[in-house]
């Protein structure tokens, strides 16, 4: 049995490191993203499983930010945070999909106007889970299938593949933390889910945005290749994924999707030309991560020479004479614009790992140096712009995108 959510919320979002209040002068670079990670966790709502103040796959990448410190922070506390964090979304999470199981006709759910959803499976037949999304945001189900019915993959599609991608990274960050393979397992089906759609107007390849099938676009197909990639270099069926890493790298290097300049716009027009639409910069990061494991997996010299070209151009494009990163949104970035810029630091780390420049260490300590100095407010909280000031309220977007840097360099001190 579980404990209520409200005594679940408190021991999940337990502060484990002292309070920093007066503490402007830290310079340790775990000691700030532990100081983050405190902050990070007065949004998460275990009732839900998700960070609060942000959306489904904003809080998908959350996971995969907890993870990524984990992995370069071994402390006790918090190695035991994250994988009770982990263990309690994976169970709570589901009942939050927005729409769960709309790309498949055979397992859409119905909505009666209690806000009841009853899930249907691969036969049509009702799955025997019901999730009722009251005020209370509890988890309810019928029958005893609690953690089976959080681990089914129709839980975590929501029809858009960018979403079900983010959290397919997301579960392979945890299982690299806890090596619990209930969560690789848990992402291999989302891949194998969305590979299923395979295939646009575009050349025949790459994936679609979303079930309805309007729009292709840089970021569902640079996920698809990353989580390919990252799948290649931990499940059995290596060959298979590492296929179809090839076939999406090859694909998106031809699509027109990366401009003249070597930096990647956000999509495709109908009639499948680059739409010279902003250059978002998760645009120039997920796709590095992609090369990064796609090398790792199956060594091609091609790879990391083009990750380099689109790293260098996007931090040449995207900073400002100070070197700090910005979206070309400020200071309106909604809700997902926000927390783009971190998802570039984090996959450039990955790189520099693989090919160390010192372009890329000065660039990561550079931002995460303002993001600390100038974009912080008393309870370590981290909004929007890197380069200061404190935008007010900061919310579980901004300051995770944030954390990502002040994770990314420990790695490089
Ligand atoms: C679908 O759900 C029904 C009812 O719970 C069950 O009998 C059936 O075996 C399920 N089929 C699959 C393929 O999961
Ligand atoms: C693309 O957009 C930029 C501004 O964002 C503009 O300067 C440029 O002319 C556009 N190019 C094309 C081919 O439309
Ligand atoms: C979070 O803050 C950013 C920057 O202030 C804002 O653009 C975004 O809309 C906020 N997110 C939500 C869900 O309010």
């Amino acid at each position: 049995m579980y404990p209520p959510s409200f005594i679940r919320t408190l021991i999940l979002s337990v502060s484990f490191a002292s309070n920093a209040f007066g503490q402007s002068d830290i310079s340790d670079p775990t000691k700030r993203a532990e100081f983050a990670l405190s902050a990070l966790q007065i949004f998460y709502n275990a009732g839900t499983g998700l960070w609060s103040t942000t959306g489904w796959w904003n809080s998908a990448n959350i996971l995969n930010i907890v993870a990524n410190l984990a992995k370069v922070d071994d402390s006790p506390q918090l190695q035991s945070l994250a994988s009770r964090i982990f263990a309690n979304t994976l169970v709570q999470a589901p009942p939050q999909n927005p729409q769960p199981g709309v790309e498949g006709n055979h397992n859409k759910q119905r909505v009666n106007s209690n806000d009841v959803f009853v899930m249907f499976n691969s036969t049509g037949v009702g799955s025997g889970y019901t999730k009722i999304m009251d005020n209370e945001d509890e988890l309810v189900t019928t029958g005893e299938r609690a953690k089976t019915a959080a681990a089914n993959v129709n839980d975590w599609l929501d029809g858009f593949y960018d979403d079900d991608l983010w959290w397919a990274l997301g579960w392979i960050a945890a299982y690299d933390v806890t090596q619990d393979k209930e969560y690789l397992t848990l992402a291999e089906s989302i891949f194998a889910a969305v590979a299923t759609t395979w295939g646009t107007n575009c050349g025949k390849g790459g994936i679609y945005w979303s079930w309805q099938k309007d729009y292709v676009n840089a970021i569902a197909n640079e996920l698809f290749l990353s989580t390919a990639a990252h799948l290649a270099n931990r499940a059995n069926d290596k060959a298979s994924y590492v296929a179809w890493a090839k076939k999406e790298i090859d694909w998106f290097t031809t699509s027109g999707m990366i401009n003249q300049r070597f930096t990647i716009n956000d999509g495709l027009t109908s009639d499948c030309k680059n739409n010279n639409m902003t250059t978002w910069s998760y645009n120039q990061g997920v796709i590095l991560g992609g090369l990064v494991e796609l090398n790792r997996a199956s060594p091609e010299d091609s790879y990391l020479t083009l990750a380099a070209k689109i790293a260098k151009a996007a931090i040449a494009e995207l900073s400002d004479d100070s070197g700090i990163l910005h979206d070309k949104c400020g200071p309106y970035c909604g809700a997902d614009g926000s927390q783009f810029k971190g998802i570039f630091v984090r996959n450039l780390q990955l790189l520099h790992d693989v090919a160390p420049d010192d372009a890329y260490v000065e660039f990561i300590q550079t931002n995460a140096n303002s993001v600390w100095t100038n974009n912080r407010d008393d309870g370590n909280m981290l909004s929007l712009d890197w380069a200061g000031p404190f935008i007010n309220p900061a919310n579980a977007s901004t300051h995770s995108s944030a954390m990502e840097a002040l994770i990314a360099a420990i790695t490089v001190e």
